[in-house]
């Protein structure tokens, strides 16, 4: 008969009680893990739905239940969307992360100033923390995984981004072996909802962003969403996790889906092109370029065809090539279902010695390459629709094209509308084929100059993702 004996463990802070209930018995049952959570809106009920409604699973999974003991609110007499009895409900966060017998805390407040507090006060008390919060981990995530990483606890993010695609486990994880050479995602589901509806219905902007916002879709500051803040947000983390650098969100370029009018869309699927708002991390030999923009999509690729608020995310790995990552970019459940993944992998990491966790940027913290440089967004390169309201005379085009031949952008499209009787200025379309964004600037600034241009050209980034 041989004798097994326990592995030796750096001994967490919380450590688990083992309970002798089956005392004689074949294994150990462990008592129930304790969770706090910070904020029950739309993510933390989702979070304590899932709990609720998968128990039996998910402790199978996690090797023992997982029970929502404590949760802070703003306004206690607020209606739930979800069942709440059995739990301690306070409005003082601090009340959740200073009870020792929490294991593990839930920030799903959103916001940067107190999330940012309590985040850091619950890894000092060695509590091991998940968040859905992109803003949080965008902003100041090196400090936060600092910190984490100094008390031996793990911060979960995989909610933070693409609601409840596994997409930070599938680069950390799935494609550790590739080296990953560029990523597009639509990371934002309150804009694609938006796109979606204006293009198939018709419907007014504002209109839409109501509805996202009543389904529990939009940033608290909705501008987050529509402005493409958020999708910054995320892509600083994704391009974090595939290029091994600091999150550096100041050096995203960021345009949002406010200017976009209906009649580019209209354009767009007459050249065989969606308008998708799109974020962008490649790196090439001079660095990594970060953007997030409306983009052309060709409507034969799959990313063209990802709608309402659903998210997708492209990576393209040099082992493995192509993959793509579809589902529900927001929401109560799918959120709901990422952030209980990482609580259930906290869970795990109670027993894990720290040393042999995963990285949370998915590179170990010494070798994340800090002089990377962010391309300017003028060294960046793309192909562009061009939008310009021309006088209807002959030589104008002329002209146009002249300024393109000059700085050598090449014209792969070009549509006119014919005019109607009272119109003497009419649209002009121009497809073109890849070229330095500072070569597109100083042609438009040519273009612009012409007296049979009326300004502004309206440019939208192009991608053929092929
Ligand atoms: P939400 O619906 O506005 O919920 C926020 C919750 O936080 C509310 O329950 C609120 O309490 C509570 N809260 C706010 N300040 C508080 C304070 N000082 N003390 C205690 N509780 C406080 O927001 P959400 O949509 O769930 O978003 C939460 C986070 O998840 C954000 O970081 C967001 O970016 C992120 N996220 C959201 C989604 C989504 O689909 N909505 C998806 C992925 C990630 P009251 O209810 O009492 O006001
Ligand atoms: N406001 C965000 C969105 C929530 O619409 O994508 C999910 O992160």
């Amino acid at each position: 008969m041989s004798t097994v004996s326990a592995p030796t463990r750096l001994a967490p802070k919380n450590p688990i009680r083992w309970s002798n209930s089956r005392q004689g018995g074949r294994e150990n049952a462990l008592d129930s893990i304790k969770l706090g959570i910070i904020g029950l809106g739309t993510v933390g009920s989702g979070t304590v739905n899932v709990l609720a409604r998968n128990a039996d699973e998910i402790a199978r999974r996690a090797g023992r239940p997982i029970r929502v003991a404590s949760v802070a609110v703003r306004d206690l007499a607020k209606a739930r969307s979800c069942a709440t009895a059995g739990i301690h409900l306070t409005t003082d966060p601090y009340e959740v992360i200073n009870d020792p017998s929490i294991n593990i805390v839930a920030e799903l407040i959103g916001g940067t100033t107190l999330a940012r507090e309590l985040v850091l006060a619950a890894i000092r008390r060695g509590k091991h923390v998940v968040t859905a919060n992109k803003a949080l981990v965008a902003r100041h995530g090196n400090e936060i995984f600092a910190a984490a990483e100094k008390h031996r606890v793990i911060v979960g993010f995989e909610a933070a981004v693409a609601g409840g695609i596994p997409i930070i486990k599938a680069i950390r994880e799935g494609l550790a072996g590739n080296r990953i050479e560029w990523l597009v995602g639509i990371i934002n589901g309150t804009s694609n909802f938006i796109l979606t509806e204006m293009r198939d219905k018709g419907r007014a902007f504002d209109d839409v962003l109501k509805e996202a916002q009543a389904l529990g879709y939009a940033e608290a500051d909705p501008t987050f969403d529509v402005e493409g803040i958020d999708a910054a947000h995320k892509l600083t983390i994704l391009a974090a996790i595939a290029f091994g650098i600091p999150l550096q969100y100041e050096s995203v370029y960021v345009e949002g889906i406010t200017k976009l009018e209906a009649q580019d869309i209209v354009f767009a699927r007459k050249l065989g092109y969606r308008i998708k708002h799109l974020g962008i991390a490649r790196r090439g030999a001079d660095g990594v370029e970060l953007r997030v923009h409306p983009t052309l999509v060709p409507m034969r690729r799959i990313v063209a065809n990802v709608d309402g608020v659903m998210n997708a995310v492209l990576v393209k790995g040099d082992a493995v090539g192509h993959t793509l990552y579809y589902g529900a970019g927001a929401g109560a459940d799918p959120t709901g279902s990422a952030v209980v993944a990482d609580i259930i992998d906290a869970v795990r990491a109670l027993t894990v010695d720290p040393q042999h966790r995963v990285p949370h940027l998915a590179f170990q913290p010494s070798t994340l390459a800090g002089g990377v440089p962010i391309l300017p967004m003028g060294q960046t390169e793309t192909a562009y629709y061009l939008r310009l309201q021309a006088e209807d005379r002959p030589g104008v085009l002329a002209d146009v094209t002249r300024i393109l031949g000059d700085l050598e952008i090449s014209i792969e499209a070009i549509l006119q509308k014919a005019p109607s009787e009272d119109e003497t200025h009419v649209p002009v379309i121009l497809l073109t084929q890849r070229v330095q964004e500072s070569a597109m600037d100083k042609a438009i600034a040519a273009i612009e100059a012409l007296p049979a241009i009326r300004a502004p050209v309206t440019r939208i980034r192009m991608e053929t993702l092929s």
